[in-house]
């Protein structure tokens, strides 16, 4: 057994031991912090009361209906709502700045995918153009929803998050407004170096490595913040949103320096290093911040902590255990040492565990309160994000046994997977979390409720299209792959009608997110109603008890929207 070897195998045990060392001390009661850190996120009174960005106390009420009719809202003290506004204003700059980048480039994404959709069954289109060819198209469309939209967004989310949860303004948001600026100069330079066709070549690291320097620059800069703040801290525990956000605004910047490092990895020892970097940004980098959002919007809006507030530090240290070795999953088959792929298989089966303690916890907690998704535009999405994740993690580490990869691998059955992970799971939560989010950022309501009806049904029905044709699409084409009768053309004629449905799916979705993006500007701009409220999926029809049995809340006017605080 060589050095390689020992290490990954001593790391191999020292994660399986490290677990068992956090269950012993779990069970001897070393977190007991559990009960009173899952109620962090709550004010005083605030527990067993529901709470939506959109809702007049009217509406609140029909949502409180359908979660928990005997309890009534009982009065906040100001200051803690005093406190909580301030924190809301002390991002609300940069996290506007950061959301409206991310609604720009998710729309600007969307398109280029559309467009390398069509072409992969109509390969004459718009040729004549060297940066709408498939080969740059493609990288565009990846670049943009990874550095772009998803990066953004999930940056724009935590840092709203973070003065909420740990109940103080945000320190430093300057260096973030900063961070944020650079991070979009290296997106916007990207993209037109990718389109000029100067590329890095590798899958996710495709930007230049010079203009990787602004990402880098930019990255460390917008976790600064998080670092003041903590210091500044008004609670006693860390609730588990904080961990996750942490670990991934840590962890992204080391991530990307070492994997665009010039002139340092070569042959296998680069494609090596290429997919520890690709499931790694989306493991420790996407999954922690959409996961953080989750933790916070779901028990918040229900009115209700956590399942198991133990299981969710089980979950996130069960993640930092195992995640960083599973990339070798994406080179299975491929001239990669054969000990490599089996310990990332292995790694790939023990995600399991933070997987399930995941699941359990949010849909454990939603359990019994599903009709509260008639009504809320955050829960609805966030709630699919988290079923979405679930899904998309059991997937994929079935689709990481050989058995099973020989199949999939090198088709589109890995892009209805990779879909599945980074639309339906992370871009519905982080949907769901902008819709909680800025109406505190604006001091305004979303204009038109039936708006983000529209969104929701337009992104679902053209993901379900998108996901479920390119799976069956994708699975045929490798067993036809595999047929030894069955020559290569034909594999490839096979999948053309799933290709259409693709491009029919994902035009539904693009037209969704020009929806999202045309009510998000007129949102900006204060275009449209000015209301109370009545952003809410489905109008309340069991509003007026509690309309009536909720007193006003001190320290807000009656006029004041209710999603204020
Ligand atoms: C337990 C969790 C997961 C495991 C074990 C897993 C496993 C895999 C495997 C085996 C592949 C295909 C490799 C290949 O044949 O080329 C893959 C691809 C992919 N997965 Fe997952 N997955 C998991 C969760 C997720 C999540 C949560 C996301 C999104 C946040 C995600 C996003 C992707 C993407 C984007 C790809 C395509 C990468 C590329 O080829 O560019 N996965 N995953
Ligand atoms: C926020 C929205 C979206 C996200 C996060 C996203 C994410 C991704 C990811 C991670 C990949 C790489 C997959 C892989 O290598 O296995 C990819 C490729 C692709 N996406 Fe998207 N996508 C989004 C929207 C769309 C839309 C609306 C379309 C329109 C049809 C689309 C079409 C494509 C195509 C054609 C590819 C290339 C597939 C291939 O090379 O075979 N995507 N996307």
């Amino acid at each position: 057994m060589d050095l390689t070897v020992s290490v990954l195998l001593a790391t191999f045990i020292t994660s399986v031991l490290a677990l068992f060392v956090f269950i012993a001390s779990m069970a001897k009661g070393l977190f007991d912090s559990g009960g009173a850190a899952a109620v962090q996120i709550f004010d005083e009174d605030e527990l067993g009361t529901v709470e939506d960005p959109a809702a007049t106390r009217a509406q609140r009420g029909s949502l409180q209906q359908a979660m928990d009719p005997s309890h009534a809202r009982t009065q906040r003290s100001a200051q803690e709502v005093a406190t909580r506004l301030r924190a809301d204003q002390s991002s609300s700059l940069v996290v506007g700045v950061c959301l409206t980048m991310a609604v720009v480039w998710l729309v600007l994404a969307s398109v280029a995918g559309l467009v390398a959709s069509i072409k992969l069954h109509a390969p004459d289109w718009w040729v004549s153009q060297a940066w709408l060819t498939f080969g740059r198209i493609r990288p565009i469309h990846l670049n943009l929803v990874a550095y772009g939209w998803c990066s953004m967004a999930g940056i724009g989310v935590a840092l709203w998050l973070i003065p909420r949860l740990l109940k103080t303004e945000l320190v430093g948001a300057k260096y973030a407004l900063v961070g944020g600026a650079l991070w979009a100069l290296g997106v916007a330079a990207g993209t037109v170096a990718l389109a000029l066709g100067y590329s890095d070549g590798l899958e996710w690291l495709e930007y230049p490595w010079q203009i990787d320097i602004l990402l880098v620059i930019g990255g460390a800069l917008v976790g600064f913040p998080l670092w003041l703040t903590l210091l500044r801290r008004r609670v006693a525990h860390l609730y588990v949103s904080v961990w996750y956000i942490g670990a991934g605004l840590l962890w992204f910047p080391v991530l990307f320096l070492v994997a665009n490092w010039p002139a340092l990895h070569f042959g296998v020892q680069q494609a090596t290093m290429n997919w520890w970097f690709g499931h790694n940004v989306l493991g420790l980098w996407f999954t922690p911040l959409a996961l953080a959002a989750s933790y916070y919007f779901i028990p918040k809006v229900l009115g209700k902590p956590i399942y198991s507030y133990n299981l969710s530090l089980l979950g996130f240290w069960s993640l930092a255990f195992f995640y960083s070795q599973v990339g070798g999953h994406h080179l299975i088959g491929g001239p990669v040492p054969s000990w490599l792929i089996t310990i990332s298989i292995v790694q790939s089966m023990m995600m399991v565990v933070p997987v399930v303690a995941v699941a359990i916890n949010q849909h454990f907690t939603v359990l019994g309160n599903f009709r509260a998704l008639l009504y809320s535009p955050t829960l609805r999405f966030i709630v699919l994000g988290a079923m979405f994740y679930t899904a998309a993690s059991v997937q994929g580490s079935l689709q990481a046994l050989r058995s099973v990869n020989t199949v999939t691998h090198f088709t589109h059955y890995t892009v209805a997977h990779a879909h599945l992970g980074l639309y339906g799971f992370y871009t519905m939560v982080m949907f769901g979390s902008i819709y909680f989010i800025m109406p505190r950022v604006m001091k305004w309501e979303w204009p038109y409720p039936w708006m983000i009806s529209a969104h929701f049904w337009l992104v679902l029905s053209g993901f379900a299209v998108y996901f479920i044709g390119l799976s069956f699409g994708g699975w045929y084409q490798g067993l036809a792959m595999l047929n030894k009768d069955i020559p290569f053309m034909n594999s490839m004629t096979l999948t053309l009608p799933y290709l259409q449905a693709r491009s029919v799916g994902g035009a539904l979705m693009t037209l969704g997110h020009l929806v999202f993006a045309a009510h998000f500007f007129m949102m900006g701009w204060k275009f449209g109603p000015k209301r109370l409220g009545a952003a809410l999926l489905k109008t309340p029809f069991a509003s007026g008890a509690y309309a009536t049995a909720a007193a006003p809340q001190p320290g807000l006017s009656t006029q004041t929207r209710g999603g204020e605080a």
